[in-house]
């Protein structure tokens, strides 16, 4: 059964050695490491059989949400663990003071996109050339 429950340091260390070849689209290791240590962070983890198969994670700013990530092993994508994760870390925004939640995503990722479209989320604008290999960023917002 898939569990979910608060990142912490520990499930860090367990997955950041294949971080950067079984996860991916995530920014750098330390990034992260740093994030979950960042008292107006909040990352949640998907555990199955003991085995740690995605993560997601939002920061602070003021009555704002701005999702930091979302990532699923990429052996278990597609099996809707994605949504399960997105909708208890939704959840937990729910249940605070937060008012809205920004996301950004590469114009590309699809299937990102259409998890976020799944949970209410609108497009709110587009950056261009935002990422490295010139491709646009997708803006997209969540009024609570
Ligand atoms: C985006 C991501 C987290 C989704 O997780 P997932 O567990 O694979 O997603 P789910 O199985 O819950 O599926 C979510 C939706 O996308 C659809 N979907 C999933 N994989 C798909 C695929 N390969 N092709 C088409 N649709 C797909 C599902 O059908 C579902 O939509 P539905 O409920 O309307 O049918 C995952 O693909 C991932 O880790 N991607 C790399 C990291 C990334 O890009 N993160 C987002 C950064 S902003």
């Amino acid at each position: 059964m898939l569990e979910i429950r608060k990142m912490n340091l520990e499930d860090f260390d367990q997955i950041k050695k294949s971080l950067e070849t079984d996860f991916d689209n995530f920014w750098s290791p330390s990034v992260l490491e740093m994030s979950l240590k960042y008292e107006d962070s909040f990352y949640l983890v998907a555990i199955l059989d003991n085995e740690i198969v995605g993560f997601a994670g939002y920061r602070v700013i003021l009555d704002t949400a701005d999702i930091e990530n979302i990532v699923v092993k990429k052996s278990f994508r597609n099996k809707n663990i994605g949504t399960k994760l997105f909708e208890a870390l939704i959840e937990s925004i729910e249940n605070s003071k937060i008012k809205i939640i920004n996301l950004e995503v590469n114009q590309e990722n699809t299937v990102a996109i259409k998890l976020y479209k799944n949970f209410g989320f609108k497009e709110q604008g587009i950056r261009k050339n935002y990422y490295k290999n010139h491709t646009n960023a997708l803006l997209m917002q969540k009024n609570l």
